[in-house]
């Protein structure tokens, strides 16, 4: 399938958002960025909170594929789409080629938009099943996942990918041998995280190895993911030759303000940051959906990771952090953040 992205250089990000949509499939995405796979972060909540903030699409965190095979496993919410999201994709993890096909038909069975095939993941547990990065060293197992995958299903595929395993144990040319097999099988985007797995999330990703996978392929989708924390810095990748979208991973656990500029800057605006007020109503919606899916002990301690990202904004970013930290209880949490983004006070920025 042809997938396409009409970009403009960074002069001329100014005016007509059209420009700048993105396809994957026959999924049109109005702007050329998404919320990124994030294991532990982008369940529903985080991903209803991205869309509110304008992510035109996002994905869940990385799913054991066997998992969804199980009968009682398959009817838990906790492997579904929320009632009426979409676009939404779910990013699947395994290495047996079966298994990850009948996978995909039964997340797409569910209402998964599109499918994604992770050949990244880094973890050591992971690695040791042969999994997510580990496919980098078995580019044969890789590219028959991809096949089953795509002839299983008829909505979008895409693979997320890492640059090799090692950047000197020869998995470079693994990297490439895969993502040609992916360009020739219709699979809809390849999705480079510019970084080895072996480099985990040290240093800086290289751009230039994902820019290069459109030179290579230049009709498959390529989208980039590495160190985009500021709307800047996604215009600056997206202004890249070879780049047709980009990945908002890191950068959006506790600002999810990063996608609202990103569409101010490609539609010609100066964003406004969130008066603190702004961003305590967010937190407490945050939170509100966080406690919709646990109980209170549960909700209120698995919320501190996203509450501790959500401080950075704050002029008292220490004393504001502490306090939600210190909190033990849903009460406790929502009066709080109430208190210290002074939800009393509309527009405070102080
Ligand atoms: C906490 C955390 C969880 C992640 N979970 C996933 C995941 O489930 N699937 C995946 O493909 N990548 C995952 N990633 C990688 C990101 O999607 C992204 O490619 C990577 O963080 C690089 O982008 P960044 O530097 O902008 O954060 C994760 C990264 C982090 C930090």
């Amino acid at each position: 399938m042809y997938s396409y992205l009409v970009k403009l250089k960074k002069t001329n990000f100014t005016g007509n958002s059209a420009f700048f949509m993105l396809k994957i499939g026959n999924i049109e995405l109005d702007m050329p960025f998404f919320q990124a796979p994030l294991s532990g972060y982008t369940d529903a909540a985080m991903r209803q909170i991205a869309r509110q903030y304008g992510a035109p699409l996002t994905f869940t965190g990385v799913m054991l594929a066997k998992n969804i095979l199980n009968e009682r496993a398959f009817r838990k919410g906790i492997f579904h789409p929320a009632a009426g999201e979409s676009p939404v994709g779910v990013q699947m993890l395994g290495e047996d080629p079966a298994i990850m096909a009948r996978a995909a038909k039964a997340f797409g069975s569910i209402g998964y938009d599109i499918i994604d095939i992770n050949i990244a993941c880094p973890a050591p547990k992971v690695l040791r099943r042969g999994r997510g990065g580990a496919l980098l060293k078995e580019p044969g197992v890789a590219i028959e996942i991809i096949s089953a995958v795509r002839d299983a299903v008829d909505c979008p595929v895409t693979i997320k990918i890492r640059t090799g395993f090692g950047s000197d144990d020869g998995t470079r040319e693994n990297f490439h041998q895969i993502c040609e097999h992916a360009a020739n099988t219709n699979i809809d985007a390849i999705v480079v995280h510019g970084r080895t797995v072996k480099g985990y999330y040290r240093g800086k990703a290289d751009w230039s190895i994902i820019a290069d996978v459109k030179k290579r392929h230049p009709n498959v989708t390529v989208i980039g993911s590495g160190d985009i924390f500021d709307a800047q810095t996604a215009l600056d990748r997206l202004s890249m030759d070879g780049i047709d979208g980009v990945l908002i991973a890191r950068g959006a656990i506790g600002n999810p303000w990063i996608f609202s500029d990103i569409r101010d800057m490609l539609n010609g605006k100066t964003p406004t940051p969130p008066s603190l007020h702004e961003q305590g109503e967010t937190i407490l919606r945050h939170f509100e959906l966080v406690s919709d899916m646990h109980n209170d002990y549960k909700g209120v301690r698995y919320f501190r990771k996203f509450a501790a990202n959500y401080c950075h904004r704050h002029p008292q970013r220490k004393k504001a952090m502490l306090a939600i930290m210190a909190c033990t209880s849903r009460k406790q949490m929502t009066e709080t953040i109430r208190l210290w983004f002074k939800l009393d006070r509309e527009g405070a920025y102080v």
